[in-house]
């Protein structure tokens, strides 16, 4: 039996490319797509995952839009990585399939409860303010997840936002501090296994000769690469959200620890900070599967093998 996931998102090429690997994975059964605030504002981020959807001949997949800002802070956007539209890189006409009426948050709270308890998982690959407002909205729900599998986070490879904090958790750290601290069972893939996940040159190019869908996703790793590329001075650019959905369809590439990980909401210079007790010195009950190293080559190999089986359609 497929997996059931919601994807909860904020495109960003590497969400798109995330979400092409999820409708192109048979392991998976994507019951719905919800937008959230976060690389670009929600007005896009709820416009860029239909387009993606249509570019993988999926309109048929239902698209909500979310929360269009944190919890209780002001919205941080990252237009100078993923350009003003969010799916820079990529001319694609706007999407014709519509938008869902009801708000994406009611749709995790009503899928929660419509499907049996234990078959949902959801994944986030942006910021956590739908899962933790419906959290906040259902508490009932909470315990008819069957797992959160997150890309968000940082350890040992420090953070892309600040020196302390990875996008996803900074943008909304009391919305993270409260899905980590839910008791779903979680599993955190973090920029330190993203960051092993760099693409190549030779990958892109095979990428692009799979088709138009394989093309759109080469033009977006381009794009997405020279914002890293002037950051930390290497080729390849890290697909950050792919990683949360490969480890759905292959667990075995990834490998990590279970370990407690609390969320600095306070700090100063630490706010949005994954504080991962890596070496359990906290003492403190572990609560992730804190993912660290992947195989790159294999999970790449994923990625052309199924991404460029979808077919552009219309
Ligand atoms: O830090 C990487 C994360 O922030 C990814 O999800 C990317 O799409 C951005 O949202
Ligand atoms: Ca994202």
């Amino acid at each position: 039996m497929p997996h059931k996931i919601i994807i909860d998102t904020d495109p960003g090429q590497d969400d798109a490319v995330a979400i092409l690997l999820a409708l192109a994975s048979p392991e998976l059964q994507v019951l719905g797509i919800t937008a959230v605030a976060g690389n670009v504002p929600l007005s896009l981020t709820a416009r860029n995952a239909r387009i993606v959807c249509e570019l993988a001949g999926r309109a048929d997949v239902p698209v909500f839009a979310g929360c269009d800002a944190p919890l209780s802070r002001g919205l941080v956007t990252a237009e100078h990585v993923h350009g003003k539209t969010g799916l820079d890189g990529v001319d694609l006409p706007d999407p014709t399939m519509t938008l869902q009426d009801m708000h994406g948050v009611d749709f995790i709270i009503d899928t929660l409860r419509r499907e049996p308890a234990g078959t949902v998982t959801l994944v986030p690959i942006g910021p956590l303010t739908n899962i933790a407002t419906a959290f906040r909205r259902a508490p009932d729900i909470i315990a008819r997840v069957h797992r959160i599998v997150l890309m968000g986070g940082t350890y040992f490879e420090v953070g892309n936002v600040t020196p302390a904090a990875e996008f996803n958790i900074f943008v909304d750290p009391e919305a993270a501090a409260e899905v980590f601290a839910a008791g779903v069972d979680l599993v955190v893939m973090p920029l330190d296994a993203t960051h092993r996940a760099l693409t190549s040159r030779a990958w892109v190019d095979a990428m692009a000769a799979t088709g138009p869908v394989g093309r759109a996703v080469a033009s977006w790793t381009d794009f997405f690469e020279r914002f890293d590329k002037a950051k930390y001075g290497h080729e390849g650019a890290p697909l950050h959200d792919p990683c949360a959905v490969a480890w759905l369809v292959a667990p075995e590439l990834f490998s990590g620890r279970r370990i407690n990980v609390e969320i600095e909401t306070q700090g100063r210079w630490t706010t949005g900070m994954t504080v991962a007790d890596w070496w359990g010195v906290s003492g403190r009950a572990p609560n992730a599967l804190f993912l660290r190293d992947v195989e790159a080559p294999a999970l790449f190999d994923l990625l052309t093998r199924r991404i460029g089986s979808l077919d552009r359609h219309g």
